[in-house]
């Protein structure tokens, strides 16, 4: 049986994708996850055993990363790196743990690949390439240069660059993917869309960080699933493909759309302090995917997959409310 080694496979982006492999392959799944306040067991949970194994360990381990990447020796087997630090906020207070997992890591990754001949995936972010106005008539592309702004965003770039170097100069088999802002069930309530749906859920505000005029380009998570698949069935190794569902929205148009999904009334909402650095805008032109592996979305609308995601919210209580008193705090005590 075909094997996959996904790194951050607990997370809320990874857990999906392997929801993905599980119900349209046959692949056999090990996640290796760190399991860090951002990973989630019951994202995990109910999946057949016989296809999914959990090995929980951190991916600067050399050794443990050696024995899980010697083992994929067969045709087709390939390592699909999601695991990260992932939040910008986060990165503001302690940037050190966005440069030992996402650098760090990501390098203890790419030596043990080079050294076993494994094919490798590496999963990043629209991020990398800093922001645009809101007016520019481009979008990113392949080939935007990088110029992260944040430490989250500059790690995942170092991480880039050590892959395609890692290509270049050693001829590892990989290819890159730098998606949108991801949505959907199982992301953590410390960001963005998850915090103002729970937010209301428990009696509280929405909380838009400065003028909200800020944009994000929204992808539903089930749709980069399928793009990361298509990628390691069809991509060239050595690409870079960009990730996108041209889901373009201010902060200011989601939350009027969380709010009135909701039933609240439009104003109902505080601006807080803003975030240090803040991009302003992303935009991805995922023609390149498209034209040349032919992947589509499956969402037709931002508007459908976020009701879906409010519904999910609502019957998953059990799940996010435990994390929401810290979560809350934190942003409080700055001004948040
Ligand atoms: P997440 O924070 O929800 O999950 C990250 C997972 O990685 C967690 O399960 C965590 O335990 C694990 N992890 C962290 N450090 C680890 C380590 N040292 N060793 C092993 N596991 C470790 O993140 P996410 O939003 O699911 O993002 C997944 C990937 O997708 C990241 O690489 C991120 O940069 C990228 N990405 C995210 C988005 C988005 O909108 N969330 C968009 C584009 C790309
Ligand atoms: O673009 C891809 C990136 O998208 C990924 O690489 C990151 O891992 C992921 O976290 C996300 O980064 P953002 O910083 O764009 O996402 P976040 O959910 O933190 O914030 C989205 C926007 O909403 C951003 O402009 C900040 C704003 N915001 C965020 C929070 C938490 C608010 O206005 N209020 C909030 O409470």
């Amino acid at each position: 049986m075909r094997r996959l080694l996904v790194t951050g496979g607990a997370g809320f982006i990874g857990s999906n994708f392997v929801h993905y492999l599980v119900e349209q392959t046959d692949v056999h799944v090990t996640v290796l996850d760190k399991m860090t306040y951002a990973a989630s067991r019951e994202a995990l949970a109910g999946l057949p055993p016989e296809r999914v194994e959990l090995v929980v360990g951190d991916i600067c381990d050399a050794a443990l990363v050696d024995e899980l990447v010697g083992g994929l020796s067969g045709e087709g087997d390939a390592l699909v790196h999601y695991a990260a630090e992932s939040h910008n906020d986060n990165s503001l207070n302690d940037p050190s743990p966005f440069v030992q997992t996402n650098i760090v890591g990501t390098f203890t990754l790419l030596e043990a690949v080079r050294r076993h001949g494994v094919r490798m995936h590496h999963v990043s972010t629209d991020e990398v390439y800093g922001d645009l106005e809101l007016d520019d008539p481009e979008r990113f592309t392949e080939a935007t240069a990088y110029a992260p702004s944040s430490p989250y965003s500059a790690s995942k770039a170092g991480a880039d660059h050590l892959v395609r170097a890692w290509v270049r100069s050693f001829g590892v088999a990989a290819t890159l993917s730098n998606c949108s802002n991801n949505y959907g069930p199982w992301q953590h309530v410390e960001k963005f869309i998850p915090r103002q749906i729970t937010n209301l859920l428990s009696g509280g505000r929405v909380k838009l960080y400065g003028s909200g005029q800020n944009v994000r380009d929204w992808i539903h998570a089930d749709d980069h699933s399928s793009a990361v698949w298509t990628i390691l069935e069809k991509g060239r190794i050595g690409q870079t493909y960009l990730i996108g569902a041209d889901g373009e929205k201010s902060n200011l148009e989601v939350v009027r759309l969380i709010l009135e999904a909701m039933g609240h009334a439009p104003d109902d909402f505080d601006h807080v302090n803003d975030r240090p650095g803040h991009d302003l805008r992303y935009a991805i032109d995922s023609t390149k995917l498209r034209t040349e592996l032919g992947w589509r979305p499956a969402y037709g609308s931002f508007e459908e997959g976020l009701e879906r995601t409010i519904e999910w919210y609502r019957t998953h209580q059990d799940w996010w409310a435990p994390k929401k008193a810290a979560v809350e705090a934190a942003y409080a005590a700055q001004g948040q």
